[in-house]
């Protein structure tokens, strides 16, 4: 059994900003499912959006953001994210990462800083390291955590479940979390690690899906967590599909920055070469995402297509290669020169807006259980999110949650004495082959049946698929020692069933959820919110 002041269950940029903001003062655990750098975190290309440029302002970055957001941002969340955006900017820079600057070095824009423009902002105002933003960011804040005294970066301890009242040796219905039961890798053991507040920080659950950008590990595990120990979810049917997926047969997941398009890609139909976007929408190519995806998911099915063109070969070679030179190479190696021919792209899973419900301190509804990051639904995003908003959102409210532990620490729940993790009544599992098969079926319906554009009846039909396979996984965790996959297999289910009940509650099409069945706006925006 081990103990700190505030675990935190993530080391993506929302775990290592509250990581950060806590080590001067208290003792931190980081827990991180896999290595520590393997979050959604690092994989971040086009950058983090903040007002920078002369002529833009606040107002223009909280308009577009409400714009994207079809009615259900919440206003005061947007206001104050947006405004703390420079402020999150200059600490990153002072730790280290080296944002791009202008070619000319002129400083129009505060810091002297390159901004590159991604669809749905007015403004150039997304800072970025090249298209790696994320791994130099990752690397920042690792470091820093990683050199603190107070701070415990602890790898490959897959969390299963909070530790609540009803895990301690009194049994209490207090609904308060105590810190979590994990599973060591290294020892293949079941540990309880005990907190006086605890931070998810798990990031999203696009691997509930068949495609999707996000990295192995975002199986929502933090969100089913939430939802076992009482937590209220909300807005899980709002998956955002980033438009440009590269199509290819081998790699499945590599994102194309939204950047390409911010710097002059054109989507083109493969067959015709015809640029469709302006067919759609005004904003062409910079429209937001979700409209872009639709867009291409429509020339994909009425032509019967496997893919759509993403061409920037008509920019300069040396402007291509030194703005996006991790892609250039990664594409090359592939056999494609994005410098002299397109893109092929698809849609794919991207961004989770939904989640575990918390205010604008990061705090759940349980006592000592506060979230932040990828995994919540704070009210910042709505129905859909603006590029380049979410990491600024893990660090805002990663910042928010440890500001609010350390102002209320005299507050937070006592830790009581905790049962230990019991396995008397298990044994090794003989049938991993459940646990592949499983996997593979939920990916697949939630893909086809629950994907960008849905009906009533697709809905159903996934409904009626997650009821089986949930009766079916609970059989096998009820019998099998846990395992990483069998963890991440009962939260897929979990999130997999949060996910389509949204979807069915909700009888309007708004945002990313668009449905053929209730194609209009209804007159009313009202967030989704599941109860346990
Ligand atoms: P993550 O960085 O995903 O970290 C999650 C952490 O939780 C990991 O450490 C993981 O190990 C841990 N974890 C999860 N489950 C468990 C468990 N059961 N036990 C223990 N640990 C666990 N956003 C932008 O704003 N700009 C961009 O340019 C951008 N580009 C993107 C490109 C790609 C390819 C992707 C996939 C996303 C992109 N996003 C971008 C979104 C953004 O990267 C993520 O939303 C953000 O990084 C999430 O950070 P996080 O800290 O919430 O979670
Ligand atoms: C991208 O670089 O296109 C991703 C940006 C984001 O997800 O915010």
């Amino acid at each position: 059994m081990s103990q700190y002041d505030v675990l935190i269950i993530g080391s993506g940029a929302a775990g290592l900003t509250a990581a950060l903001t806590l080590a001067p003062t208290l003792k931190v655990g980081v827990i991180a499912k896999g290595r520590m750098s393997e979050g959604a975190t690092g994989w971040a290309q086009g950058g983090v959006a903040a007002v920078l440029e002369q002529g833009d302002s606040f107002e223009s970055h909280v308009r577009d953001t409400m714009d994207a957001g079809a009615g259900l941002n919440n206003l005061g969340v947007v206001e104050h994210v947006v405004s703390e955006a420079p402020a999150a900017i200059a600490r990153l820079a002072e730790l280290g990462v080296p944002f791009n600057l202008d070619d000319d070095g002129a400083s129009s824009v505060t810091g002297g800083w390159h901004l590159t423009r991604e669809g749905g902002h007015s403004h150039r105002r997304i800072v970025h390291v090249a298209d790696a933003t994320g791994w130099a960011i990752q690397q920042a804040l690792e470091q820093a955590a990683a050199a603190h005294p107070n701070v415990s970066l602890v790898p490959d301890m897959v969390a299963i479940d909070l530790v609540t009242g009803r895990h301690a040796t009194e049994f209490t219905t207090s609904g308060a979390v105590h810190g979590l039961y994990a599973f060591n890798r290294a020892t293949g053991r079941v540990e309880t690690l005990l907190a006086r507040a605890t931070i998810l920080a798990t990031g999203g659950a696009g691997r509930a899906y068949l495609y999707s950008t996000a990295p192995r590990g975002a199986t929502g595990d933090g969100i089913a967590m939430a939802w076992r120990a009482g937590c209220r979810i909300s807005n899980m049917e709002f998956m955002q599909f980033h438009p440009t997926c590269l199509y290819h047969l081998e790699v499945k997941n590599f994102l194309i920055t939204e950047a390409v398009r911010g710097e002059g890609g054109i989507l083109k139909h493969p067959v015709t070469g015809h640029r469709f976007m302006p067919d759609y929408d005004a904003r062409a190519e910079l429209a937001p995402r979700d409209i872009v995806a639709r867009a291409i998911d429509s020339e994909i099915k009425r032509d019967g297509l496997d893919y759509v063109h993403l061409d920037i070969s008509h920019r300069e070679p040396e402007f291509v290669k030194a703005h996006f030179p991790n892609i250039h190479e990664k594409l090359l190696g592939l056999g494609i020169d994005i410098t002299q021919e397109p893109i092929p792209v698809v849609p794919a899973q991207h961004y989770t807006c939904g989640g575990v419900l918390v205010d604008i301190d990061g705090k759940t509804d349980a006592p000592g259980l506060y979230a932040a990051g990828e995994v919540t639904q704070s009210g910042l995003h709505g129905a859909n999110r603006l590029a380049s908003n979410s990491l600024l959102e893990c660090f805002v409210f990663g910042e928010a949650a440890a500001r609010h532990i350390l102002a209320h620490l005299d507050d937070l729940p006592d830790i009581p004495d905790v049962q230990p993790w019991d396995e008397s009544r298990v044994a090794d599992s003989d049938e991993e082959v459940v646990i592949q098969q499983c996997w593979g079926e939920i990916r697949r319906f939630m893909w086809n049946f629950v994907g960008i554009v849905r009906t009533t009846k697709r809905l159903e039909r996934a409904k009626h698929r997650i009821d089986l396979l949930r009766q079916e996984v609970a059989d096998y965790y009820k019998h099998f020692r846990v395992t990483p996959d069998l963890i991440e297999l009962r939260n897929l289910v979990e999130v997999a069933d949060l996910i389509i009940c949204s979807a069915l509650s909700r009888h309007e099409s708004r945002g990313l959820h668009y449905t053929l069945d209730y194609p209009e706006l209804a007159a009313e925006a009202l967030d989704t919110v599941l109860v346990p």
